[in-house]
C-alpha cells in the first residue's frame, strides 16, 4: 500500500479483553503455560495515537492508576512501534500518546491492547503496508494477548494464548466490571497457581496436558446467551489470584448477592467481570456495586479489535 499524502496523526481504538474461559495446563519447560481460553474484547477501551517524530516516546493519562505503567522504552507500546520500524526498515520515530481506560496491571489485556494499537496506529501513520498475517506475528512476539487485542470480536486462543481461532458469536453480553484499587502481576499469578498444584499433588486433579475450551461456553457464545455462558465459565487463575488478594473473595459475593449471572476473575486479576443478564439488570448491578463502594464499571462484548478511528 503506498501513502499519497503522509499521515500526522492517526488515533486508535484499543478494546480490554476479558477470558471468558481460561484453563491452564502445565508449566512448559519455556516459562509458558500452555492455554485455551475464550476470549471477548469488550467496549472499556484506550485510546492511542501516534504523531510523526524522529525517535521514539510515549505519554500517558488516563482516569486509571497510571503508577505502574512505563513511560520509557519498556512501555509495551513503543516497544511495538520499534519492532514494526525495525522490520519494515522505517527510520524515524513516533510520539505515542496513550489515554487509559482499561486497568493498568488489572488482567483485561490493556498493556497489550496498546501494543497491538500501536502496531495498527504505525503502520497507519508511517504507510508501511504491513499485511494482517505478518502484524499478527509481531503482535505475538510482544506478547500472549497482543494477537488477541489485534483481531478482537470472539476468539478461543490456544498455545500461550496466541494462536486464534476466531469463534461463531451472537449477540451482545453485559458485563460490569468491578475495578480493583492495586495490580497483580500475571507471572506471580501464575507461579501461585503452579506452586498449588505441586503442594496439592496429591489431592486435586493434575494439569490438564491438552486443555480445551468446554463445548458449552462454545454454545452459548455461538447463541448470545448470558445464563449458559454463566453456568460454564471457569478461570484456573481465579484462585490463585484470590489467594494473593482474599479481598477480591468479598468483592465476588457482593456481585452474586446484588444478582449477577456469574462473576469471574478477568485474566489473571484482579479486575472482577460479572455477567448480566441484560443491560437492565447491567445498570441495576452497577448501581448496587457502587452502593457498596465497589468502582464498577459497565461494559459489552464483543467488540472489533484495535482499529483507525480518525487520520489526520
Ligand atoms: O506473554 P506475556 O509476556 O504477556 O506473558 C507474561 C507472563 O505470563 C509470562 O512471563 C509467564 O510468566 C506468564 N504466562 C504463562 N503462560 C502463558 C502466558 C503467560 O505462564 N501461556
Amino acid at each position: 500500500m503506498s501513502e499519497t499524502r503522509p499521515r500526522s496523526s492517526v488515533r486508535v481504538k484499543a478494546p480490554g479483553k476479558i477470558n471468558v474461559y481460561l484453563a491452564v495446563g502445565a508449566l512448559q519447560d519455556d516459562g509458558y503455560h500452555e492455554l485455551a481460553t475464550a476470549y471477548q474484547a469488550v467496549s472499556l477501551c484506550d485510546d492511542v495515537v501516534a504523531r510523526r517524530a524522529d525517535d521514539f516516546g510515549v505519554h500517558v493519562s488516563g482516569a486509571v492508576d497510571l503508577g505502574r505503567v512505563p513511560t520509557d522504552g519498556s512501555n509495551l507500546a513503543v516497544r511495538a512501534a520499534r519492532l514494526l520500524a525495525a522490520r519494515t526498515g522505517y527510520r524515524g520515530g513516533v510520539r505515542l500518546s496513550i489515554d487509559k481506560r482499561v486497568p493498568v496491571t488489572g488482567g483485561m489485556g490493556g498493556g497489550s491492547a496498546d501494543a497491538a494499537a500501536a502496531l495498527v496506529a504505525c503502520d497507519a501513520l508511517w504507510g508501511t503496508g504491513v499485511g494482517r498475517e505478518e502484524l499478527l506475528g509481531m503482535a505475538a512476539e510482544l506478547g500472549s494477548d497482543v494477537p488477541f487485542c489485534l483481531a478482537g470480536g470472539t476468539a478461543i486462543g490456544t498455545g500461550r494464548g496466541d494462536e486464534l481461532t476466531p469463534v461463531l458469536a451472537t449477540g451482545t453480553f453485559e458485563w460490569v466490571l468491578a475495578i480493583a484499587p492495586f495490580g497483580l502481576s500475571t507471572p506471580t499469578v501464575f507461579a501461585e497457581l503452579d506452586r498449588h498444584r505441586s503442594r496439592h499433588a496429591l489431592d486435586i486433579a493434575p494439569a490438564p496436558t491438552a486443555p480445551r475450551v468446554d463445548n458449552g461456553v462454545l454454545q452459548a457464545l455461538r447463541a448470545g446467551d448470558p445464563t449458559m455462558l454463566a453456568e460454564h465459565m471457569v478461570n484456573d487463575l481465579q484462585a490463585p489470584a484470590l489467594k494473593l488478594a482474599p479481598p477480591l473473595v468479598d468483592v465476588l459475593e457482593a456481585g452474586e448477592r446484588a444478582g449477577a449471572l456469574a462473576g469471574m476473575v478477568s485474566g489473571s486479576g484482579p479486575t472482577i467481570a460479572f455477567l448480566a443478564e441484560h443491560r437492565e439488570a447491567a445498570l441495576a448491578l452497577q448501581v448496587e456495586l457502587s452502593a457498596a463502594g465497589v468502582d464498577a464499571v459497565r461494559t459489552h462484548g464483543p467488540v472489533a479489535g484495535a482499529r483507525v478511528v480518525e487520520v489526520d
